[in-house]
Protein backbone atom coordinates (compact mmCIF):
# COMPACT_ATOMS: atom_id res chain seq x y z
CA UNK A 1 0.00 0.00 0.00
CA UNK A 2 1.21 3.66 -1.29
CA UNK A 3 -0.64 5.72 1.26
CA UNK A 4 0.67 8.63 3.22
CA UNK A 5 -1.31 11.18 4.98
CA UNK A 6 0.56 14.67 6.00
CA UNK A 7 -0.80 16.31 8.18
CA UNK A 8 0.43 19.61 10.39
CA UNK A 9 1.88 19.23 13.20
CA UNK A 10 1.75 22.64 15.01
CA UNK A 11 -1.06 25.26 14.96
CA UNK A 12 -0.96 24.95 11.14
CA UNK A 13 0.48 27.16 7.89
CA UNK A 14 3.77 24.42 8.81
CA UNK A 15 4.51 23.85 4.79
CA UNK A 16 1.90 21.38 3.94
CA UNK A 17 1.01 23.09 0.42
CA UNK A 18 4.66 22.64 -0.08
CA UNK A 19 5.39 19.29 0.81
CA UNK A 20 2.15 17.64 -0.93
CA UNK A 21 2.89 20.37 -4.57
CA UNK A 22 6.26 18.19 -4.06
CA UNK A 23 4.96 14.87 -3.08
CA UNK A 24 1.74 15.03 -6.05
CA UNK A 25 4.79 14.76 -8.88
CA UNK A 26 4.57 11.26 -8.10
CA UNK A 27 0.59 10.88 -6.56
CA UNK A 28 -2.27 9.70 -8.26
CA UNK A 29 -5.02 10.86 -5.43
CA UNK A 30 -4.82 13.80 -3.04
CA UNK A 31 -7.76 14.07 -0.45
CA UNK A 32 -8.63 16.84 1.53
CA UNK A 33 -10.63 15.51 3.99
CA UNK A 34 -11.26 17.98 6.61
CA UNK A 35 -11.74 21.86 7.29
CA UNK A 36 -12.89 23.89 4.21
CA UNK A 37 -11.85 27.05 2.95
CA UNK A 38 -10.03 28.19 6.38
CA UNK A 39 -6.99 26.60 5.20
CA UNK A 40 -4.40 28.27 3.16
CA UNK A 41 -1.77 26.48 0.80
CA UNK A 42 0.67 28.06 -0.47
CA UNK A 43 2.72 26.35 -3.44
CA UNK A 44 5.80 27.38 -5.12
CA UNK A 45 6.94 26.42 -8.55
CA UNK A 46 9.39 28.55 -10.83
CA UNK A 47 9.11 31.52 -8.50
CA UNK A 48 5.14 31.40 -9.33
CA UNK A 49 3.01 30.92 -6.12
CA UNK A 50 -0.23 29.42 -5.61
CA UNK A 51 -2.85 29.95 -2.40
CA UNK A 52 -5.52 27.27 -2.71
CA UNK A 53 -8.15 27.18 0.11
CA UNK A 54 -10.29 24.29 -1.18
CA UNK A 55 -8.69 22.59 -3.87
CA UNK A 56 -6.32 20.18 -3.01
CA UNK A 57 -2.57 20.88 -3.66
CA UNK A 58 -1.67 17.97 -6.21
CA UNK A 59 -3.72 20.44 -8.67
CA UNK A 60 -0.51 21.58 -10.12
CA UNK A 61 -0.13 17.97 -11.39
CA UNK A 62 -1.89 17.55 -14.33
CA UNK A 63 -2.19 13.69 -13.77
CA UNK A 64 -3.06 13.61 -10.55
CA UNK A 65 -6.63 13.27 -9.39
CA UNK A 66 -7.82 16.04 -6.39
CA UNK A 67 -10.36 14.90 -4.44
CA UNK A 68 -12.82 16.90 -2.06
CA UNK A 69 -13.43 14.18 0.57
CA UNK A 70 -16.98 13.61 2.79
CA UNK A 71 -15.09 15.37 5.72
CA UNK A 72 -14.45 18.69 4.35
CA UNK A 73 -17.38 21.76 4.08
CA UNK A 74 -17.46 22.84 0.77
CA UNK A 75 -17.75 26.34 -0.04
CA UNK A 76 -18.98 26.81 -3.72
CA UNK A 77 -18.05 30.42 -3.94
CA UNK A 78 -14.92 29.94 -2.87
CA UNK A 79 -14.20 27.03 -4.91
CA UNK A 80 -14.98 28.61 -8.57
CA UNK A 81 -13.03 31.73 -7.70
CA UNK A 82 -10.35 29.22 -6.44
CA UNK A 83 -11.04 27.13 -10.00
CA UNK A 84 -11.17 30.37 -12.29
CA UNK A 85 -8.22 31.55 -10.31
CA UNK A 86 -6.46 28.51 -11.85
CA UNK A 87 -7.56 28.51 -15.09
CA UNK A 88 -6.63 31.98 -15.78
CA UNK A 89 -3.13 30.30 -14.98
CA UNK A 90 -3.47 27.86 -17.19
CA UNK A 91 -3.88 25.16 -15.25
CA UNK A 92 -5.98 21.98 -15.95
CA UNK A 93 -8.83 21.64 -13.41
CA UNK A 94 -10.80 19.10 -15.15
CA UNK A 95 -9.14 16.22 -12.96
CA UNK A 96 -11.40 17.06 -9.68
CA UNK A 97 -14.17 15.08 -7.77
CA UNK A 98 -16.02 16.64 -4.72
CA UNK A 99 -18.09 14.14 -2.77
CA UNK A 100 -21.48 13.91 -2.48
CA UNK A 101 -21.54 13.56 0.92
CA UNK A 102 -19.59 16.81 1.89
CA UNK A 103 -21.63 19.72 3.94
CA UNK A 104 -21.94 23.20 2.17
CA UNK A 105 -21.38 26.19 3.28
CA UNK A 106 -24.13 28.88 2.83
CA UNK A 107 -23.83 32.96 3.39
CA UNK A 108 -25.70 32.14 6.82
CA UNK A 109 -22.88 30.85 7.89
CA UNK A 110 -19.90 32.81 7.10
CA UNK A 111 -22.66 35.90 8.91
CA UNK A 112 -22.95 33.80 11.89
CA UNK A 113 -19.55 32.89 12.49
CA UNK A 114 -18.90 36.73 11.95
CA UNK A 115 -21.65 37.45 14.86
CA UNK A 116 -20.42 34.55 16.99
CA UNK A 117 -17.06 35.81 16.77
CA UNK A 118 -18.36 39.53 18.12
CA UNK A 119 -20.82 37.77 20.62
CA UNK A 120 -17.08 36.51 22.45
CA UNK A 121 -15.75 39.59 22.70
CA UNK A 122 -12.43 39.60 24.67
CA UNK A 123 -13.02 35.69 24.38
CA UNK A 124 -12.97 35.35 20.79
CA UNK A 125 -11.37 32.82 18.99
CA UNK A 126 -10.12 34.99 15.73
CA UNK A 127 -11.90 32.65 12.93
CA UNK A 128 -11.37 32.86 9.61
CA UNK A 129 -14.67 33.61 9.46
CA UNK A 130 -15.29 31.28 6.51
CA UNK A 131 -18.56 29.51 8.26
CA UNK A 132 -16.38 26.82 9.22
CA UNK A 133 -17.79 26.10 12.76
CA UNK A 134 -21.18 26.85 12.00
CA UNK A 135 -21.49 25.11 8.96
CA UNK A 136 -20.27 21.69 10.83
CA UNK A 137 -22.67 22.71 13.71
CA UNK A 138 -25.14 22.36 11.58
CA UNK A 139 -23.49 18.83 10.45
CA UNK A 140 -23.63 17.28 13.95
CA UNK A 141 -26.74 19.31 14.20
CA UNK A 142 -28.11 16.73 11.81
CA UNK A 143 -29.87 19.52 10.03
CA UNK A 144 -26.77 20.14 7.23
CA UNK A 145 -27.77 20.38 3.45
CA UNK A 146 -25.25 18.04 1.87
CA UNK A 147 -23.71 17.94 -2.07
CA UNK A 148 -26.35 15.49 -2.80
CA UNK A 149 -29.00 17.57 -1.35
CA UNK A 150 -28.15 20.67 -3.49
CA UNK A 151 -28.02 18.07 -6.85
CA UNK A 152 -31.71 17.34 -6.42
CA UNK A 153 -33.42 20.98 -6.99
CA UNK A 154 -36.79 19.75 -4.64
CA UNK A 155 -34.82 18.52 -1.85
CA UNK A 156 -32.35 21.71 -2.31
CA UNK A 157 -35.57 23.78 -1.89
CA UNK A 158 -37.03 22.17 1.47
CA UNK A 159 -34.11 22.22 3.26
CA UNK A 160 -33.30 25.71 2.33
CA UNK A 161 -36.40 26.79 3.45
CA UNK A 162 -35.96 25.27 6.96
CA UNK A 163 -32.71 26.38 7.47
CA UNK A 164 -33.83 30.33 6.32
CA UNK A 165 -36.19 30.17 9.00
CA UNK A 166 -34.01 28.57 11.75
CA UNK A 167 -31.11 31.16 10.69
CA UNK A 168 -33.34 33.91 10.74
CA UNK A 169 -34.85 33.01 14.17
CA UNK A 170 -31.08 33.16 15.69
CA UNK A 171 -30.09 36.52 14.37
CA UNK A 172 -33.51 38.03 15.71
CA UNK A 173 -33.76 35.48 19.10
CA UNK A 174 -30.07 35.49 19.65
CA UNK A 175 -28.32 38.23 18.39
CA UNK A 176 -31.12 40.81 18.31
CA UNK A 177 -31.06 41.82 15.13
CA UNK A 178 -33.23 42.22 12.10
CA UNK A 179 -33.79 38.90 9.75
CA UNK A 180 -31.34 39.37 7.20
CA UNK A 181 -31.35 35.68 5.13
CA UNK A 182 -33.50 35.77 1.97
CA UNK A 183 -34.58 32.08 0.63
CA UNK A 184 -34.97 33.42 -2.93
CA UNK A 185 -31.63 35.45 -3.07
CA UNK A 186 -29.59 31.94 -1.62
CA UNK A 187 -31.79 29.17 -3.67
CA UNK A 188 -30.78 31.66 -7.40
CA UNK A 189 -27.69 31.40 -6.64
CA UNK A 190 -26.92 27.77 -5.41
CA UNK A 191 -28.91 26.57 -8.32
CA UNK A 192 -26.12 27.91 -10.60
CA UNK A 193 -23.23 26.63 -8.69
CA UNK A 194 -25.13 23.21 -8.43
CA UNK A 195 -25.45 22.87 -12.28
CA UNK A 196 -21.36 24.22 -12.64
CA UNK A 197 -20.81 21.32 -9.44
CA UNK A 198 -22.60 18.52 -11.27
CA UNK A 199 -19.13 17.29 -13.43
CA UNK A 200 -17.55 17.14 -10.71
CA UNK A 201 -19.36 15.61 -8.04
CA UNK A 202 -18.82 11.69 -7.56
CA UNK A 203 -18.90 8.90 -4.68
CA UNK A 204 -15.29 10.13 -3.52
CA UNK A 205 -15.25 6.98 -0.99
CA UNK A 206 -15.21 4.28 -3.98
CA UNK A 207 -12.74 7.07 -6.20
CA UNK A 208 -10.00 6.28 -3.32
CA UNK A 209 -10.61 2.69 -2.31
CA UNK A 210 -10.31 1.90 -6.02
CA UNK A 211 -7.07 3.67 -6.01
CA UNK A 212 -5.96 2.12 -3.04
CA UNK A 213 -6.61 -1.07 -3.89
CA UNK A 214 -4.79 -0.55 -7.27
CA UNK A 215 -1.94 0.29 -5.49
CA UNK A 216 -1.87 3.80 -6.78
CA UNK A 217 0.17 6.10 -4.57
CA UNK A 218 -2.68 7.97 -2.70
CA UNK A 219 -2.00 11.28 -0.05
CA UNK A 220 -4.48 12.49 2.26
CA UNK A 221 -3.51 16.33 2.75
CA UNK A 222 -3.97 18.07 6.10
CA UNK A 223 -5.44 21.02 6.80
CA UNK A 224 -4.91 23.69 9.77
CA UNK A 225 -2.77 21.41 12.50
CA UNK A 226 -2.60 19.12 15.35
CA UNK A 227 -3.17 21.72 17.86
CA UNK A 228 -6.23 23.51 15.92
CA UNK A 229 -7.82 19.79 16.75
CA UNK A 230 -11.36 20.01 18.13
CA UNK A 231 -10.13 17.05 20.79
CA UNK A 232 -6.75 17.54 21.05
CA UNK A 233 -5.88 21.22 20.41
CA UNK A 234 -5.72 23.80 22.90
CA UNK A 235 -9.58 24.22 22.94
CA UNK A 236 -11.76 26.22 22.54
CA UNK A 237 -8.88 28.01 20.46
CA UNK A 238 -9.57 25.36 17.67
CA UNK A 239 -11.21 24.74 14.21
CA UNK A 240 -14.74 22.76 13.80
CA UNK A 241 -12.68 19.74 12.16
CA UNK A 242 -10.61 16.86 12.94
CA UNK A 243 -6.85 17.90 11.70
CA UNK A 244 -4.96 14.67 13.10
CA UNK A 245 -4.42 11.53 11.21
CA UNK A 246 -7.41 10.04 12.54
CA UNK A 247 -9.12 12.15 11.16
CA UNK A 248 -8.77 11.05 7.68
CA UNK A 249 -10.38 7.46 8.37
CA UNK A 250 -13.61 9.90 9.25
CA UNK A 251 -13.08 12.43 6.18
CA UNK A 252 -11.95 10.57 3.65
CA UNK A 253 -14.25 7.61 4.36
CA UNK A 254 -11.20 4.82 4.25
CA UNK A 255 -10.50 2.42 7.10
CA UNK A 256 -7.72 3.18 9.22
CA UNK A 257 -5.59 0.56 8.24
CA UNK A 258 -5.68 2.18 4.43
CA UNK A 259 -3.53 4.56 5.93
CA UNK A 260 0.22 3.55 5.81
CA UNK A 261 2.40 6.32 6.57
CA UNK A 262 1.99 9.47 8.57
CA UNK A 263 4.16 12.51 7.33
CA UNK A 264 4.21 15.37 10.14
CA UNK A 265 4.77 18.84 8.54
CA UNK A 266 6.82 20.62 11.06
CA UNK A 267 8.39 24.28 10.88
CA UNK A 268 11.76 25.33 12.09
CA UNK A 269 10.28 27.32 15.07
CA UNK A 270 6.45 27.90 16.07
CA UNK A 271 3.57 30.19 14.69
CA UNK A 272 -0.43 30.86 15.14
CA UNK A 273 -2.49 32.83 14.20
CA UNK A 274 -5.73 34.27 15.84
CA UNK A 275 -6.11 33.21 19.62
CA UNK A 276 -5.30 30.96 22.40
CA UNK A 277 -2.47 29.98 24.67
CA UNK A 278 1.11 30.12 22.66
CA UNK A 279 4.18 29.10 25.39
CA UNK A 280 7.32 29.65 23.17
CA UNK A 281 5.43 33.33 21.83
CA UNK A 282 7.84 35.93 21.42
CA UNK A 283 6.91 39.33 21.98
CA UNK A 284 10.51 41.14 21.27
CA UNK A 285 12.70 42.14 18.35
CA UNK A 286 13.46 38.18 17.94
CA UNK A 287 9.49 37.27 17.71
CA UNK A 288 9.51 40.80 14.56
CA UNK A 289 12.69 39.04 13.11
CA UNK A 290 11.11 35.61 12.51
CA UNK A 291 7.97 37.14 11.02
CA UNK A 292 9.48 39.17 8.79
CA UNK A 293 12.28 36.74 7.17
CA UNK A 294 9.26 33.86 7.12
CA UNK A 295 7.56 36.29 5.86
CA UNK A 296 4.50 34.93 8.38
CA UNK A 297 1.20 36.44 7.28
CA UNK A 298 -1.92 34.47 6.73
CA UNK A 299 -2.71 33.41 3.30
CA UNK A 300 -6.36 33.75 4.35
CA UNK A 301 -6.73 36.47 6.10
CA UNK A 302 -3.47 38.40 5.90
CA UNK A 303 -3.05 38.37 9.69
CA UNK A 304 0.50 38.77 10.90
CA UNK A 305 0.95 35.30 12.24
CA UNK A 306 2.25 35.31 16.21
CA UNK A 307 5.99 33.88 16.13
CA UNK A 308 8.49 31.84 18.47
CA UNK A 309 10.85 29.77 19.22
CA UNK A 310 10.22 25.91 18.34
CA UNK A 311 8.02 23.76 21.12
CA UNK A 312 9.42 20.62 21.79
CA UNK A 313 6.90 19.63 23.66
CA UNK A 314 3.98 20.01 21.07
CA UNK A 315 5.78 18.44 18.55
CA UNK A 316 6.47 14.99 20.38
CA UNK A 317 2.47 15.66 21.62
CA UNK A 318 1.82 15.68 17.96
CA UNK A 319 3.84 12.71 16.86
CA UNK A 320 2.31 10.55 19.42
CA UNK A 321 -1.53 11.56 18.91
CA UNK A 322 -0.74 11.24 14.51
CA UNK A 323 1.36 8.02 15.21
CA UNK A 324 4.22 9.84 13.06
CA UNK A 325 6.32 7.97 11.04
CA UNK A 326 8.56 10.78 9.34
CA UNK A 327 8.67 14.54 9.39
CA UNK A 328 9.67 17.38 6.81
CA UNK A 329 10.98 19.91 8.61
CA UNK A 330 9.98 23.22 6.70
CA UNK A 331 11.44 26.66 6.40
CA UNK A 332 14.82 26.48 7.90
CA UNK A 333 16.18 28.83 5.70
CA UNK A 334 14.62 31.20 8.14
CA UNK A 335 16.45 30.93 10.93
CA UNK A 336 19.43 31.42 9.20
CA UNK A 337 21.55 34.52 10.69
CA UNK A 338 20.58 34.00 14.44
CA UNK A 339 23.85 33.55 16.91
CA UNK A 340 21.59 31.97 18.50
CA UNK A 341 18.91 29.40 18.30
CA UNK A 342 16.31 28.50 21.12
CA UNK A 343 14.53 24.93 21.37
CA UNK A 344 11.81 24.97 24.18
CA UNK A 345 12.33 21.23 25.70
CA UNK A 346 9.49 20.97 28.77
CA UNK A 347 7.34 23.27 30.46
CA UNK A 348 7.99 24.34 33.77
CA UNK A 349 4.89 25.20 35.83
CA UNK A 350 5.64 26.63 39.55
CA UNK A 351 8.37 23.86 40.62
CA UNK A 352 7.25 20.49 38.39
CA UNK A 353 8.41 19.99 35.23
CA UNK A 354 5.82 19.40 32.35
CA UNK A 355 6.25 17.10 29.39
CA UNK A 356 2.79 16.11 28.06
CA UNK A 357 0.96 18.93 26.68
CA UNK A 358 -1.60 19.66 29.38
CA UNK A 359 -5.40 20.03 28.18
CA UNK A 360 -6.14 22.18 30.68
CA UNK A 361 -5.90 25.82 29.27
CA UNK A 362 -5.02 27.71 32.97
CA UNK A 363 -2.78 25.13 33.60
CA UNK A 364 -0.95 26.25 30.36
CA UNK A 365 -1.13 29.69 30.97
CA UNK A 366 1.35 28.98 33.85
CA UNK A 367 3.93 27.08 31.83
CA UNK A 368 6.76 28.43 31.36
CA UNK A 369 9.35 27.38 28.25
CA UNK A 370 12.58 25.21 29.37
CA UNK A 371 15.17 26.46 27.03
CA UNK A 372 18.44 24.71 25.60
CA UNK A 373 19.83 27.04 23.24
CA UNK A 374 22.17 25.83 20.31
CA UNK A 375 24.41 28.36 17.94
CA UNK A 376 23.08 29.40 14.94
CA UNK A 377 24.44 29.50 11.30
CA UNK A 378 25.17 32.66 9.02
CA UNK A 379 25.49 31.05 5.72
CA UNK A 380 22.79 31.15 3.28
CA UNK A 381 21.05 27.45 2.99
CA UNK A 382 18.44 28.68 0.15
CA UNK A 383 20.22 26.14 -2.38
CA UNK A 384 21.66 23.53 -0.71
CA UNK A 385 20.63 20.41 -1.76
CA UNK A 386 22.16 17.80 0.02
CA UNK A 387 21.64 17.73 3.55
CA UNK A 388 25.26 17.10 4.15
CA UNK A 389 26.04 20.64 2.50
CA UNK A 390 24.51 22.49 5.21
CA UNK A 391 26.59 24.34 7.66
CA UNK A 392 27.29 22.10 10.76
CA UNK A 393 25.30 24.06 13.11
CA UNK A 394 21.98 23.86 10.93
CA UNK A 395 22.76 19.74 11.04
CA UNK A 396 23.30 19.89 14.88
CA UNK A 397 19.74 21.52 14.93
CA UNK A 398 18.16 19.38 12.60
CA UNK A 399 19.91 16.33 14.64
CA UNK A 400 18.80 17.78 18.16
CA UNK A 401 15.00 18.19 17.06
CA UNK A 402 15.11 14.64 15.60
CA UNK A 403 16.65 12.91 18.77
CA UNK A 404 13.93 15.11 21.04
CA UNK A 405 11.10 14.28 18.98
CA UNK A 406 12.10 10.66 18.08
CA UNK A 407 11.21 10.63 14.67
CA UNK A 408 13.16 10.76 11.75
CA UNK A 409 13.43 13.97 9.61
CA UNK A 410 13.30 12.99 6.08
CA UNK A 411 13.04 15.91 4.09
CA UNK A 412 14.33 19.49 5.12
CA UNK A 413 12.92 22.62 3.06
CA UNK A 414 15.31 25.56 2.29
CA UNK A 415 12.78 27.98 0.64
CA UNK A 416 9.09 27.95 -0.52
CA UNK A 417 9.70 26.81 -4.11
CA UNK A 418 9.44 23.14 -5.10
CA UNK A 419 12.74 22.86 -6.01
CA UNK A 420 14.19 23.86 -2.65
CA UNK A 421 13.95 20.87 -1.02
CA UNK A 422 16.69 18.30 0.54
CA UNK A 423 15.33 14.52 0.38
CA UNK A 424 17.07 12.42 2.79
CA UNK A 425 14.76 9.17 2.26
CA UNK A 426 11.94 9.17 -0.48
CA UNK A 427 8.50 9.05 1.42
CA UNK A 428 6.92 7.21 -1.03
CA UNK A 429 9.63 4.29 -0.86
P1 LIG B 1 0.27 25.40 4.90
O1 LIG B 1 -1.01 26.03 5.32
O2 LIG B 1 0.75 24.39 5.88
O3 LIG B 1 0.24 24.86 3.50
O4 LIG B 1 1.35 26.57 4.92
P2 LIG B 1 1.16 28.06 4.33
O5 LIG B 1 1.24 28.00 2.86
O6 LIG B 1 -0.02 28.73 4.93
O7 LIG B 1 2.42 28.79 4.97
C1 LIG B 1 3.72 28.37 4.72
C2 LIG B 1 4.47 29.52 4.08
O8 LIG B 1 5.84 29.21 4.07
C3 LIG B 1 4.10 29.77 2.62
O9 LIG B 1 4.24 31.11 2.34
C4 LIG B 1 5.14 28.95 1.86
O10 LIG B 1 5.38 29.43 0.55
C5 LIG B 1 6.33 29.14 2.73
N1 LIG B 1 7.32 28.07 2.76
C6 LIG B 1 7.13 26.72 2.73
N2 LIG B 1 8.31 26.09 2.91
C7 LIG B 1 9.24 27.05 3.05
C8 LIG B 1 10.64 27.04 3.31
O11 LIG B 1 11.27 26.00 3.47
N3 LIG B 1 11.27 28.24 3.42
C9 LIG B 1 10.61 29.42 3.28
N4 LIG B 1 11.29 30.54 3.39
N5 LIG B 1 9.29 29.48 3.05
C10 LIG B 1 8.61 28.30 2.95
P1 LIG C 1 -3.83 25.78 7.12
O1 LIG C 1 -4.44 24.55 6.48
C1 LIG C 1 -3.60 28.33 10.63
C2 LIG C 1 -7.28 28.90 12.94
C3 LIG C 1 -7.92 30.28 12.93
C4 LIG C 1 -8.52 30.29 14.32
C5 LIG C 1 -8.99 28.84 14.49
C6 LIG C 1 -10.47 28.63 14.17
O2 LIG C 1 -3.50 26.85 6.17
O3 LIG C 1 -2.71 25.39 8.02
P2 LIG C 1 -11.86 28.57 11.89
O4 LIG C 1 -12.07 29.58 10.83
O5 LIG C 1 -11.28 27.28 11.41
O6 LIG C 1 -13.09 28.33 12.72
O7 LIG C 1 -10.79 29.23 12.92
O8 LIG C 1 -8.21 28.07 13.61
N1 LIG C 1 -7.05 28.31 11.60
C7 LIG C 1 -5.84 28.19 11.03
N2 LIG C 1 -4.63 28.63 11.43
N3 LIG C 1 -3.71 27.62 9.49
C8 LIG C 1 -4.91 27.17 9.07
O9 LIG C 1 -5.04 26.36 8.01
C9 LIG C 1 -6.06 27.48 9.83
N4 LIG C 1 -7.37 27.22 9.71
C10 LIG C 1 -7.97 27.72 10.80
O10 LIG C 1 -6.95 31.30 12.76
O11 LIG C 1 -7.52 30.50 15.28
MG1 LIG D 1 -1.85 27.92 5.63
Amino acid sequence: MKTVAVVGSQWGDEGKGKVIDFLATQADVVIRGQGGNNAGHTLVVDGKKFALRLIPSGILNPNTINVIGNGIVFDPKGFFEEIEMLESNGICTKNIKISDRAHIVFPYHKELDGLAEEARGDNKIGTTKKGIGPCYMDKTERSGIRVCDLMNKEVFAKKLKLQIEAKNKIVTGVYEKEAMFDFDEVYNEFIVYAEKMRPYVDDTTVIVYDAIRAGKKVLFEGAQGTLLDLDLGTYPFVTSSHPISGGFAVGAGVGPNMIKDVVGIVKAYTTRVGEGPFVTELFDETGDRIRTQGHEFGTVTGRARRCGWFDAVIVKYAARVNGLTSISFMLLDVLTGFDKIKICTAYKMGDKIINNFPASLEDLAKCEPVYEELDGWHEDITKVENFDDLPENAKKYVARIEELIDVNIDLVSVGPNRTQTIIRKNIFA
